[in-house]
């Protein structure tokens, strides 16, 4: 019986994806490597290559996207008038509006990490010009017995470089020296060093 299984491990081993991954798939109530990957997929096609009828199939209808810095580029650094700290968009079909409306955005997947029911956690980038943005995502699941996705994106955590977004927007016009480096100096280093030394 041990024989066996480790001769089937072996087996898959052979063929598919590193074998050490495959050892956190159980049964059909947890998510495997694969199903991860296709979760993150599924979110990078929402953002490259958007289509109405990939949101209806990938995402679930009470969808919920948490970003402040979605919220900054929406509002272009100002307060309003879509308020920070506050859900993005509160409905697949709020967030369908929203995507339809933007250009295809490159983004590529990093990493991934993911947990037996979710959530499925990606670091991206975007190869933007002149100045590339990375972000982090926390993707909760749904599992799902109807449709041809077997786990829903239900809700997104995403947060990422909006500032150097914005300055590709061409909305923050930071000052720069002709070599690109900030002719302001270190801002942040010079704040930290004027804090109390027993803080540092
Ligand atoms: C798979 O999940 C079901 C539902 O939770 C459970 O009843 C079953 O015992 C599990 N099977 C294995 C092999 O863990
Ligand atoms: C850019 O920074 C330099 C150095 O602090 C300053 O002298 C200059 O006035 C700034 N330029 C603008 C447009 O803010």
């Amino acid at each position: 019986m041990r024989s066996t299984i480790i001769a089937a491990a072996f087996a898959i081993g052979a063929f598919a994806a590193p074998s050490i991954l495959e050892k956190r798939d159980c049964n059909d109530t947890c998510m495997s490597y694969d199903a991860a990957t296709k979760v993150a997929n599924n979110f990078q096609t929402l953002i490259a290559a958007y289509t109405d009828a990939l949101a209806v199939q990938v995402m679930t209808v009470d969808f919920t996207d948490y970003s402040d810095s979605v919220t900054s580029l929406i509002d272009s650094g100002c307060q309003g008038p879509q308020p920070l700290g506050a859900v993005t968009f509160d409905s697949r079909a709020s967030f369908m509006a929203g995507q339809k409306a933007q250009p295809a955005i490159p983004f590529e997947i990093l990493n991934l990490w993911y947990a037996c029911e979710g959530p499925v956690v990606i670091r991206w980038r975007s190869a933007q010009t002149p100045e590339i943005i990375t972000g982090n995502i926390v993707i909760e699941v749904e599992r799902a017995t109807d449709g041809s996705e077997p786990w829903l994106i239900k809700t997104v955590y995403s947060e990422f470089n909006s500032g150097a977004w914005l300055v590709n927007l061409g909305v923050f016009k930071p000052n720069c020296t002709a070599d690109g480096n900030s002719a302001a100096g270190p801002v942040g280093k010079k704040a930290k060093r004027s804090l109390p030394a027993r803080i540092m």
